[in-house]
């Protein structure tokens, strides 16, 4: 079979920002589990959009607004596909995977959960998959559970068979772990999950975009991921939710565009996904979405996969190297991109000041995991994530840099 060479360092040139200096050194920006960075083709696109295509989507018959209407909804389409879901209808545009997981807490669960009811998630969850199910929580009477986390970073599979009890209407959970690493077996928790009657919800925020999705193989009901992690821009993501579902599910927000007839006391709704897309799109951003998923697929996901891989290895291997630093997550096998540790010589804010310092960018504190922290008994971390556009000289350099800090703080 052929092996297809990827120059990655041609990729790196994709992506404008990162032709710079910070602090004296050459930029390795090593947050993109917060955020990724934006290749010039995503750029380009708002700026083609905003300078020849720019008006408000579905509301006139003019030209511009004829043709940002079309290119707002061709990326419904395009997303889909992306993710293998039967149908663009569903597909909800939100602000991202905090707003979509909202938007389930308050309709789907809003409307179907009572006291008695269990809503079952993990406790390795971003704070937005926890926040959502304790307010719906407090609002209809669910209890909530949470599956524990195992000392190798990995949820406790016999809590999960004894947790899933008939209960429990819905499982939440993350696909890749923001402060981990670990991938969920999500393909196996939903199945195990729907056969005693549980909807379930994907939080794919970590890999979407770094590993080939597909729906209708994880076999969910919802799933959730934002734009800005995926190369698009900020402000943009998307709640997949099976049709049969969202055509069940009440309006969250009230607004233009949602509506088939107002009256000054009562309204009809639209089915989905128009019911959920209450007001003004982000209409430049859906554009930009669809530029950037024409751009990864250009490089293929199992191109981008392998990668990530390949840089969180590098980056196991050479962290390990360094006395004193303890790594969280799973220690071989498949991870996600990224790589959170304790360096037991410096707090991981002075740490990442001090990489800063280095022109490294990274993140350091808790992650939006408090209970993740509690449980390992850290006070944060200090978190490497990775992206098509790294390359190994940049995980040695991440080495040497840290290397060089344990001297300086020890
Ligand atoms: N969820 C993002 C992170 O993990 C912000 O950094």
């Amino acid at each position: 079979m052929e092996r297809i060479i990827m120059d990655w360092q041609r990729i790196r040139s994709d992506f404008p920002i990162l032709d710079q200096q910070v602090n004296g050194h050459p930029l390795v920006y090593l947050d993109s589990a917060a955020s990724s960075q934006k290749p010039r083709a995503v750029i380009d696109s708002l700026v083609r959009f905003y300078e020849r295509d720019n008006a408000n989507v579905h509301r006139a018959l003019h030209e511009l607004s004829n043709r940002a209407t079309d290119a707002f909804e061709s990326v419904r389409g395009k997303v889909a596909r992306f993710i293998g879901a039967a149908s663009e209808d569903e597909i909800i545009f939100t602000r991202g995977t905090t707003e979509g997981i909202n938007l389930v807490a308050n309709s789907w669960a809003c409307a179907n959960l009572k006291p008695g009811d269990v809503i079952l998630t993990s406790s390795m969850e971003h704070h937005s998959g926890l926040v959502p199910w304790q307010l719906a929580a407090q609002r209809t009477g669910a209890t909530l559970r949470h599956i524990p986390v195992l000392d190798d970073g990995t949820l406790d599979m016999d809590a999960f068979e004894k947790l899933l009890t008939p209960e429990v209407r819905l499982l939440s959970i993350v696909h890749i772990s923001n402060s981990l690493g670990t991938i969920n077996p999500v393909r196996e928790m939903v199945a195990r999950a729907k056969k005693t009657g549980a909807v379930t919800l994907v939080d794919a925020a970590q890999s979407t975009g770094h590993v080939p999705l597909n729906i209708a193989d994880i076999g969910c009901d919802f799933l959730v991921f934002s734009g800005h992690k995926i190369c698009a821009p900020t402000g943009i993501g998307v709640l997949y939710g099976r049709y049969s579902l969202l055509e069940s599910m009440p309006p969250w927000h009230g607004g233009g565009e949602m509506i088939l007839q107002v009256r000054l006391e009562a309204s009809t709704y639209k089915p989905p996904p128009a019911r959920f897309e209450a007001g003004t799109p982000d209409i430049a951003g859906v554009i930009g979405l669809g530029a950037a998923i024409d751009y990864l697929q250009a490089v293929g996901l199992e191109n981008i996969e392998k990668h990530g891989l390949e840089l969180a290895s590098r980056a196991l291997t050479r962290l390990d190297e360094i006395p004193g630093i303890r790594i969280l997550g799973p220690k071989s096998g498949p991870r996600g991109s990224l790589v959170a540790f304790h360096a037991e010589w410096a707090h991981p804010h002075d740490l990442v000041e001090f990489a800063n310092s280095h022109g490294i960018a990274m993140r350091g504190g808790h992650h939006c995991t408090q209970p993740l922290m509690k449980r390992f008994q850290v006070p944060g971390t200090t978190r490497a994530s990775f992206y098509l556009y790294n390359t190994p000289e940049e995980i040695d350099r991440l080495a040497e840099v840290l290397a060089a800090a344990r001297k300086f703080f020890a």
